[in-house]
């Protein structure tokens, strides 16, 4: 089926199976900044958002998204480098594999939750899973990106 949907702020139409989930056709379709992990809405590695919400596109059947607003780390590079300078220089730079939908979580969690505290930005990202560094470098970065001092 074909559906009408914007992505990264351009009109596109995508063609889709009625059984196919979203990460599958934004790959399907030049997004290759959408990885996934689990396929089981366990990781956050397919991390985009959906008007404007951190979303696993894994667990979304991409007729749903028909007229929605999707946007993948390709649409939010200039925020997307900013924060990953600072993950660098932490020391906490993440793989290819995970940071795209991590970042895209730091960045939701930037536009929904002003000066938020430790407690939320940890329970903000836990659907976000690293297989193979840690979570202290990348917290130390999303307080500096962020301005938290807590
Ligand atoms: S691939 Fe979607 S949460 Fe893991
Ligand atoms: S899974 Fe990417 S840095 Fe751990």
């Amino acid at each position: 089926m074909q559906i009408d949907v914007t992505i990264n702020n351009k009109q596109i139409s995508l063609t889709v199976d009625f059984n196919e989930f979203l990460a599958d056709s934004l790959r399907k379709h030049g997004f290759s900044s959408v990885r996934k992990g689990c396929d089981t809405s366990c990781c956050g590695l397919c991390s985009v958002w959906i008007d404007g919400k951190p979303t696993l596109s894994c667990s979304v059947l991409a007729f749903r998204v028909a007229g929605k607003n999707i946007t993948t780390i390709e649409g939010v590079e200039t925020e997307a480098e900013a924060f990953a300078q600072i993950l660098a220089a932490e020391g906490a730079e993440q793989c290819g594999f995970c940071s795209p939908g991590f970042i895209m979580t730091v960045l939701a969690l930037k536009n929904e939750i002003p000066n938020p505290t430790e407690e939320q930005i940890i329970h903000y990202l836990t659907g976000n899973l690293c297989r193979c560094t840690g979570y202290m470098g990348q917290l130390r970065a999303v307080k500096t990106y962020l301005g938290v001092n807590t």
